[in-house]
């Protein structure tokens, strides 16, 4: 007998399998047991008939308690009324692994007990579906990039370099020097890209952000490109073909995840349509200023209210160009006819999830970095080797950020940014 998972019952119709679940749940009347099962892969109906298994087993599938492990024998059946669309006549159960009084009951919990359970609570069927739509966000991120001539770059976790500023840093000792975690791989993407032309990365960066909202981790995983001999306006067209072949990815891959979390399909399709608008901070300031917004200054950094206010006045993502200099990161290039701007643009996805990309085009001259650290009051010995990249065959570039956690959010159309990673560092909590 074939051992296989219920995501390939299609293949086993009629057949007689095992499969290796927990109980999600159960219920039963006099003749007849329905088990909720979980394999991992999906939720699906057992069905144990007592006429057919006989009294020992039925008495042993109606008192299976919740997260019990099981190896289940039985027959795949199509079942046209479920979700899941198949199910297992069983015929045999072999108890792995007892449960006894599992936490997470099918009754409402709050939000503080099911993160102290998260180790548990990521086996519900909405964290299933969110991680889902996160694996297939990775999977079709390297599609994207390899179709594309990208080649695949991981920066050190470890740095002496400070990128988006130094109130949010972690440090920690380096045997005798001090080290911070990455906040952004950005300066040795932009290394890799004076070496291959055109590279990404994927990986954990961290920010001590005293921000406690439903967009901000203290750990987060970005997605960072770089592309040699290239300039913001080519950058921006990446960006919005990399956005929609994520949105038209998920689509097309995660039918199940998307039906679990109710996420409406027409509203995502909107999302695949080219190009993206874009809208300058100049003009941003001037329609929020216009519609009530009397805090928000020319100079401003854009909150969370601003933000959603912009991108409601569109019904794709936006993209807001050219933030004053003052706000922005020491890297980026100024904009060739105003001093008082850069050559930058942010992402703001729709329905209000804020921004998910963070892009600029890079300065290129090295008095004028090397004048820009100093500024910024960062440490010239450190950089030395960044400014290198200016001395060395200096070239116009551009690249940027899409937050992982962000992204996955907005496409599952939940909450908050705490149930699209596995296990969340927040402001107040690192366990579990
Ligand atoms: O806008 P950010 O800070 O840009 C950078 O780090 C650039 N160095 C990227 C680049 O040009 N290579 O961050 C990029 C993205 C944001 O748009 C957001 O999606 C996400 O990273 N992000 C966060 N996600 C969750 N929690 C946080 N605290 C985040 N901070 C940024
Ligand atoms: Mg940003």
């Amino acid at each position: 007998m074939e051992s296989i998972q219920i995501l390939d019952a299609k293949k086993h119709v009629g057949e007689t399998v095992q499969i290796g679940a927990w109980v999600a749940n159960k219920r039963s009347s006099g003749k007849i047991a329905f088990l909720q099962l979980r394999d991992g892969t999906a939720y699906f109906q057992g069905i144990v008939v007592k006429n057919e298994v006989g009294e020992e087993v039925f008495q042993l599938a109606k008192n299976l308690n919740q997260e019990t492990a099981v190896l289940v024998t039985g027959e795949i059946r199509e079942d046209s009324r479920s979700k899941f669309g198949y199910e297992i006549g069983i015929s045999g159960i072999e108890v792995v692994g007892e449960s006894h009084e599992y936490p997470i009951t099918p009754k409402e919990h709050g939000t503080d007990f099911l993160m102290d359970h998260r180790h548990l609570w990521l086996r519900s069927s909405k964290q299933h579906a969110i991680m889902q739509i996160r694996n297939e966000v990775i999977r079709a991120t390297y599609e994207f990039f390899n179709n594309n001539g990208f080649i695949k770059i991981d920066p050190p976790i470890l740095t002496g370099s400070a990128p988006e500023g130094t109130t949010d840093l972690f440090e920690t000792n380096y045997f005798d020097q001090k080290a911070y975690l990455s906040q952004s791989g950005q300066l040795y993407m932009e290394a890799a890209a004076m070496a291959f032309g055109k590279v990404f990365s994927f990986g954990p960066t961290f920010r001590a952000e005293k921000s406690k909202t439903r967009r901000h981790l203290i750990e987060f995983w970005m997605i960072e490109p770089e592309m040699a001999f290239m300039h913001q306006e080519e950058s921006l067209e990446v960006q919005e073909q990399y956005v929609a072949f994520l949105v038209q990815s998920v689509l097309d891959n995660c039918d199940y995840a998307l039906d679990v979390l109710g996420r409406d399909r027409a509203i995502l399709e909107k999302y695949t349509k080219l190009p993206f608008p874009r809208i300058s901070y100049d003009d941003a300031v001037e329609l929020l200023q216009k519609n009530g917004f009397e805090d928000i200054q020319w100079g401003d950094d854009f909150g969370s209210p601003h933000e959603t206010f912009i991108a409601n006045s569109f019904d794709q993502p936006v993209f807001i160009l050219n933030y004053p200099k003052a706000i922005k990161p020491f890297y980026m290039k100024s904009h060739p006819t105003r001093d008082d701007v850069v050559i930058c643009a942010d992402m703001i996805a729709p329905e209000g999830y804020g921004e998910i990309i963070g892009g600029s085009e890079r300065a290129t001259d090295y008095e004028f970095l090397l004048e820009q650290i100093r500024n910024h009051g960062l440490d010239e010995n450190e950089y030395s080797w960044y400014l290198d990249l200016r001395k060395y065959g200096s070239v116009p570039h551009t690249g940027f950020g899409l937050g992982l956690e962000r992204t996955v959010t907005w496409l599952s159309g939940i909450e908050h940014v705490r149930e699209a990673i596995p296990f969340p560092r927040l402001l107040n909590r690192i366990y579990p």
